[in-house]
């Protein structure tokens, strides 16, 4: 008998199955709004400028392919910290704060996961209903226990106050995940004086937050979407947050990302990085170097950067643009109301408030591709397809 008979099937990936399934729909009209990648007006996911520019850097000055460190490279540490926590960060500048690179945004949380199971056993961890797929499965495949707060009411819009009140109930020392910007899959982001009431019941109930920072720059603005995020390291004696270079530098197959730990103490941080290499180690070893590379180049070049930032903010702005022009396109219909909160909503995705029903439908008579729980990835519009997808909205509402 085959030692893998046994073994039995498990669903495809709920967002990257969408991949494939648009690519083998015939349909000429089809348009693909699942999987959470920026696309430009030609329909392209577009290597920026700055990483080009980059890459022919490092072709001419690389000199080796060993190995790089388990907490990865030196350069990219330092600068991904700056962009993260600020360049006048007093985390930084008092060594309470430090950066492991990882495969991507999902390392980081895969990394995080372990080090909780690791060295805080018995704490559970508390993640949005909804929140993204993967959070739930990745953190119950390290062993973690996961719970759920409100985040989204009946209504389709954000519920903070069902939200404050779970929080208010988890257990003490247990891990919150909180995303700081850009809410992957709703788009609702909470205010200034909603991360401050956060705060208060973080510290009240001595909660550990985990923040997922996977989309910098995608929400209002680089520094304006780390606001939350410096607050909390400022705030509080130990954070942890991930960060992901995929979406604001383009680098999605690269996998570049990293954990950003904050302690209490110098020497805490020190204990705790010597035990997120050591699992780092048993993960994947040392992580890939090339996306790193490029942002380290790209962040430690003041002209590199300077187009970079322009060509995030584009991106940036057209995602916003698309918002508002759907809302608009769905204005003949009757739907300009109803669907008013995706101009509102932040990132690139949209909670749309439809039903799997719906979006099942939208597929099967329309070729629109999107996740079933009603998120549209509205950085994969294309402004001339937007009187398309609003008719075939229209037609399952
Ligand atoms: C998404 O939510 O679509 C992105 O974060 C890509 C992914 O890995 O799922």
């Amino acid at each position: 008998m085959s030692h893998f008979a046994p073994v039995g099937r498990v669903p495809g990936d709920p967002i990257l199955g969408l991949i494939e399934a648009h690519r083998q729909d015939p349909n000429p009209a089809k348009i693909d709004l699942g999987v959470g990648v920026y696309k430009d007006s030609q329909g392209l996911t577009p290597i920026p400028r700055a990483v080009k520019l980059a890459e022919q850097r490092l072709v001419e000055v690389q000199r080796t392919k060993t190995y790089i460190g388990g907490h990865g490279d030196a350069a990219f540490g330092r600068l991904l910290g700056e962009l993260v926590l600020g360049a006048g960060s007093p985390l930084l500048a008092g060594q309470r704060a430090g950066v492991t690179q990882t495969p991507g945004g999902t390392g980081a949380l895969r990394l995080a996961a372990e080090f909780i199971a690791r060295c805080l056993p018995d704490r559970g961890i508390w993640v949005s209903d909804p929140t993204w797929p993967i959070h739930e499965t990745l953190f119950a495949a390290s062993g973690l226990a996961v719970h759920h707060y409100p985040y989204v009411g009946a209504d389709n819009r954000l519920d903070l106050e069902a939200m404050l009140a779970a929080l208010e109930q988890v257990p003490e020392g247990d891990v919150v995940l909180l995303h700081a910007c850009c809410h992957n899959p709703t788009g609702f982001d909470l205010g200034r004086h909603d991360w401050q009431r956060v705060l208060e019941i973080v510290k009240a109930r001595r909660l550990l937050p985990l923040l997922d920072f996977a989309y910098q720059g995608f929400g209002d603005g680089l520094e304006q979407d780390a606001w939350a995020v410096r607050l909390f390291a400022e705030s509080l004696p130990d954070v942890l947050i991930t960060s992901s270079c995929s979406k604001n530098f383009g680098l999605y197959c690269e996998r570049t990302g990293a954990l950003v730990v904050c302690a209490a103490t110098p020497d805490t941080l020190v204990d705790v990085r010597s035990q997120l290499a050591f699992i780092a180690r048993n993960l994947w070893s040392t992580p890939p170097d090339h996306g790193a590379a490029v942002v380290a180049t790209i962040l430690g070049d003041a002209e590199l950067k300077a187009v970079w930032l322009d060509e995030l903010e584009a991106m940036r702005r057209r995602v916003a643009e698309l918002r508002a022009g759907l809302v608009e396109a769905l204005a003949p219909h009757g739907l300009a109301e109803r669907f008013a909160h995706i101009a509102q909503q932040r990132g690139m995705f949209s909670y749309t408030g439809l039903s799997a029903d719906q979006v099942a439908r939208l597929r099967s008579e329309s070729s629109v591709y999107m996740v079933s729980s009603g998120r549209a990835n509205v950085a994969g519009l294309d402004a001339s397809r937007l009187g398309d997808l609003a008719q075939a909205i229209a037609r399952v509402c």
